[in-house]
């Protein structure tokens, strides 16, 4: 069992990369018109503005974690397809946190946001066409053979990024701009505003390999301290690192005057909570030894990323 300072990033970096290659062939190959076109044609504006957002980079993270999840349980087919769905709900969630109404932010992955690449309704209609493409996806027939499995990655996926999760939390993330909220409180929110979506993309890979309940329950407590490791980690960016590097504004939290982790408790002590947060995520893989190491090394890189 590698220690914290034993994971090798070497097991990580190949084997993301070769990963994002895959991840981006599929939706290369999924997100055209031809494909998109049911009732009538699909607008080419549209699909242009969702590919702009979708393939302008990105680190993928949530459906490598699922593919991953998914090969410790022994999946016969990679998640590529389920993967795809999962990064066109992320991708939509960042489309709408851009808007003007909300973040207000210029540019994301390097690029120009969408509204300003395009215009703001395209905008909207990109992110919302982005998050039903996502269920479309779960449940196409080539994703799983199994109906019941991709019933369940649908549910899974709907149960995570509602009300009580992604969206929720984005709700309360926008309140927290303008009341005080102390650390349990920026805790739950941040559970619900990221956590949900790398949680669930854990546990979707589990279920994709048809993995038991307790091996599900590991993942999903695996991926929701790395999720927090991830928003921390992201609240660090903002207040230390450049745009040139994070590939977006920083320095948006304090503008905002949002409280976070980092703002409430400082950058030395939220880097310590990070590192105890990561060694509480590998504290859920160690019954999985070895297998677990690229899971293990992807849950140090979140902890150690720079953008
Ligand atoms: C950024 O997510 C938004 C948050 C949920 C904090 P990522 O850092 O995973 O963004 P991409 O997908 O790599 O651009
Ligand atoms: C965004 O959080 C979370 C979601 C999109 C659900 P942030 O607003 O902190 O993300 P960045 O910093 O713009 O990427
Ligand atoms: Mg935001
Ligand atoms: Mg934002
Ligand atoms: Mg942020």
């Amino acid at each position: 069992m590698p220690t914290t300072s034993e994971t090798n990033p070497n097991r990580f970096l190949p084997r993301h990369a070769d990963f994002v290659d895959r991840l981006n062939a599929e939706l290369e190959r999924l997100i055209n018109a031809d494909r998109l076109s049911e009732v009538g044609r699909a607008p080419e504006r549209l699909v242009e503005a969702m590919r702009h957002a979708l393939l302008a980079g990105g680190k993928r993270l949530r459906p490598f974690l699922m593919a991953e999840a998914a090969a410790l349980f022994g999946a016969e087919k990679e998640p590529l397809t389920a993967g795809a769905a999962v990064e066109c709900l992320h991708t939509y969630s960042l489309v709408h946190d851009d808007l003007p109404a909300m973040d207000d932010d210029d540019l994301r992955r390097g690029m120009p946001t969408v509204h300003k690449a395009f215009d703001e309704a395209t905008a909207i209609l990109a992110g919302d066409t982005l998050l039903t493409l996502a269920f479309q996806l779960l449940a196409e027939p080539e994703t799983h053979a199994d109906a019941a499995v991709r019933a369940e990655l649908v549910l899974l996926l709907a149960r995570a990024t509602g009300a009580g999760g992604m969206t929720g939390g984005q709700m309360r993330d926008l309140a927290a701009e303008h009341c005080q909220l102390d650390a349990p409180a920026v805790r739950e929110l941040q559970a619900m505003k990221t956590g949900a979506l790398i949680a669930v993309s854990c546990e979707m890979g589990a279920a994709y390999a048809g993995a038991g309940e307790t091996e599900r329950e590991a993942l999903r407590h695996f991926g929701a301290a790395i999720g927090r490791a991830f928003q921390i980690a992201d609240d660090l960016i903002d207040t230390q690192s450049s745009a040139e590097v994070a590939g977006k504004a920083t320095g948006k939290d304090a503008a905002a005057g949002k409280a976070t982790l980092v703002s409430l408790m400082g950058p030395a002590a939220a880097r310590q909570l990070l590192e105890e947060t990561v060694r509480e995520a590998e504290a859920w893989l160690e019954p999985y030894g070895e297998r677990a190491e690229v899971l293990l090394a992807t849950a140090r890189f979140i902890a150690q990323r720079s953008h």
